[in-house]
């Protein structure tokens, strides 16, 4: 797949997937590990960030030294982006936070809004998080809020992707970049990830 697309190459991501995809994993480590492996993703994503230089005063003589020189913005898609959410903060503690709300129906897999509170993103670096990228219905549905306002770019985190959603995503907005920690195989007939790990919100939260 040639795609806008890139895939963690990392141990520590492997070894997050095989917890996040265990279905004896309960939320408590579910969500450690939703917050480990986003550290990863977020530092993968990020790692041609503008900087400046400016100079510092060590203890011992004057140096330079570089300073992150891009104002960044993070949207969660709720509502199980939110559990991605404290590790880009924690990484970016000056980052802006928007959200957009949007949930699947159930029979049809349609994504539709039902909240949406951005700040200001023109000329901004966006990174929107969602941990699951199915169809790419949610994701497009946020793009299409998100790009609206004029962003420097978009960076769509996600921890599982199925191939029809990073087309989707690819067709729909060429420009956004996709980074996961897993490109699984397919979806089933109700466009769940295949072998993936069920849905994603339940497991986070505890609600099956
Ligand atoms: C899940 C997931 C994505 C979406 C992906 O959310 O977090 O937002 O499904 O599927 P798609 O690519 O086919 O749109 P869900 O709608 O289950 O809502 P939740 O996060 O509130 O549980
Ligand atoms: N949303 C989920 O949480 N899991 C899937 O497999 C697909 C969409």
């Amino acid at each position: 797949m040639n795609a806008n697309l890139t895939v963690l190459d990392h141990p520590l991501a492997r070894q997050a997937l095989a917890e996040l995809r265990d279905k004896e994993t309960g939320p408590e480590v579910f969500r450690l590990v939703t917050r480990q492996v986003t550290t990863l993703l977020a530092i993968e994503a990020t790692r041609d960030l503008c900087t400046r230089t400016c100079r510092i005063e060590t203890p011992l003589e004057p140096a330079e030294a570089e300073v992150l020189d891009e104002r960044l913005v993070v949207v969660p898609i709720l509502r199980a982006g939110l559990g991605m959410l404290d590790s880009v903060v924690q990484l970016f503690p000056s980052v802006t936070v928007g959200y957009l709300g949007l949930e699947r129906d159930e029979e049809t897999a349609q994504a539709s809004v039902y909240y949406s509170k951005l700040p200001i993103v023109r000329g901004r670096t966006v990174l929107l998080v969602d941990p699951m990228l199915a169809t790419g219905g949610s994701a497009c549905h946020a793009l299409a809020d998100i790009t609206a306002h004029d962003p420097a770019r978009v960076l769509l985190l996600c921890i599982v992707a199925a191939p029809e959603g990073v087309r989707a995503v690819n067709e729909q907005f060429p420009a956004a970049a996709i980074f996961t920690a897993a490109l699984d195989r397919e979806l089933n007939d109700r466009k769940y990830i295949l072998p993936g790990l069920g849905d994603f919100g339940d497991r986070l939260y505890g609600t099956l």
